[in-house]
């Protein structure tokens, strides 16, 4: 008995002092990884696509973290194709990744390589995007999904005056011609950014304070799939020819994602709203966002755009690989959430990062002072 509490003890103080000089040895681990360094790790990070700004920092910076920690990392774009990315994930998985952290294009399509995961023992990561349909997620990191939507649509309201410290009670009553888009319904916070934006805006929609003009507002009208710009371009172009052909203008837009911003801030361009110098042009209605991607946030400083919602990159990247680390140690990350995210198979454990909201005189606070973008790339429009 003493002999195996004395075993017991030296083990402890082994793994302390392995964990200590930054080896990954501590614990015995789900991933059956836990006596290896982190230098013999490796893990799969999978990403949507290269197309948009935020996956691309998403990327880099949870590359960097975990390289920073001493693993070695495989970080794959999948071209918003959902065969490449399962195809990417099956690799990793044969190639011996110890952990996957995975941000799904479409978030039921990848229940048989989880299911490879788990018959290897790997920890799988659904990163901002949940993995739905599977038993085999093991930790969920992301935004506080929901409150985004709540973000966005009070950032509407604010836009137009309807909810607005600096204006007066009862100045800006509308009513208000808007017009709701929704993400892409394969991807779970799609559905959590319109419930959102619903829940503060289906009241003034029902007292008549906004009129969906179109008439559009159920998700499955509004949504955009693969969340592509040119898709809520040409959505956009058909509000416009469809329900505002009469002299109704539009007041405002409720836009999930920043590229699906600039496809409708380029539809009402085209169809004459703008900058209101120029005699006989409309004023450029509200339109929010989200990413503060810097081609929006260059927007939203012009005067074009009104606001997005901040997610910052680096602190997801930071809890992806917080929880990375955890499960390679053998430990269970840590959640601040057990309860929302149910994919269909099971509540997967979650740690939700608080948002926030960005309009022009936030621009400097938020994003340039913390580092996110410089001054110069705010002014550019570019990255770099
Ligand atoms: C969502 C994500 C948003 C936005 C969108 C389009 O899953 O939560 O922040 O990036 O995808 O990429």
């Amino acid at each position: 008995m003493s002999k195996k509490l004395g075993l017991t003890a030296a083990g402890a103080v082994l793994a302390l002092s392995l964990a200590a000089c930054g080896g990954e040895g501590a614990g015995s681990g789900s991933s059956g990884s836990s006596d290896k360094a982190a230098e013999d790790l490796s893990i799969g990070v999978s990403m949507p696509t290269q197309t948009s700004e935020r996956w691309i920092a998403d990327g880099n910076a949870v590359k960097k973290q975990l390289e920073k920690e001493g693993y070695t990392v495989d970080l794959q774009y999948a071209n918003d194709d959902i065969p490449t990315q399962t195809q990417q994930v099956d690799q990793m998985i044969t190639q011996g990744a110890d952990a996957l952290i995975v941000a799904a294009i479409d978030g039921t399509a990848l229940s048989s390589q989880l299911q490879s995961a788990a018959d290897a023992d790997i920890p799988v990561i659904s990163y901002d995007r949940l993995i739905r349909d599977s038993e085999n997620v093991d930790f969920y990191v992301s935004f506080d999904n929901f409150a985004v939507g709540v973000a966005q649509a009070n950032a509407l309201l604010t836009g137009l005056g309807v909810k607005n410290d600096d204006v007066p009670e009862g100045t800006e009553t509308g009513p208000f011609n808007v017009e709701l888009f929704a993400g892409s319904l394969d991807d779970n916070n799609a559905h959590f950014f319109f419930d959102g934006a619903m829940s503060v805006l289906q009241p003034l929609i029902d007292d008549g304070t906004l009129v969906v003009t179109s008439g559009q507002t159920k998700i499955d009208q509004v949504a955009t799939l693969r969340w592509q710009q040119e898709t809520a371009q040409k959505r956009m172009e058909d509000l416009l020819t469809g329900s505002y052909n009469d002299g109704t203008l539009v007041d405002g837009v409720l836009s999930p994602y920043d590229g699906l911003s600039r496809g409708i801030i380029t539809a009402l361009q085209n169809a004459g709203y703008g900058p209101t110098t120029e005699g006989g042009a409309q004023p450029m209605p509200i339109v929010t966002g989200q990413d503060a991607e810097i081609a929006s946030v260059k927007l939203i400083d012009d005067g074009v755009q009104s606001s997005t919602i901040f997610k910052d990159t680096r602190l997801l990247a930071e809890q992806a690989v917080i929880a990375a680390k955890a499960f390679l140690s053998g430990d269970q990350p840590e959640a601040n959430d057990t309860e929302t995210y149910d994919n269909g198979k099971k509540v997967v454990p979650s740690y939700l990062l608080p948002v926030q909201t960005v309009f022009k005189d936030d621009i400097q606070s938020v994003l340039v002072d913390s580092g996110y973008w410089t001054a110069e790339e705010v002014t550019s429009g570019q990255a770099g």
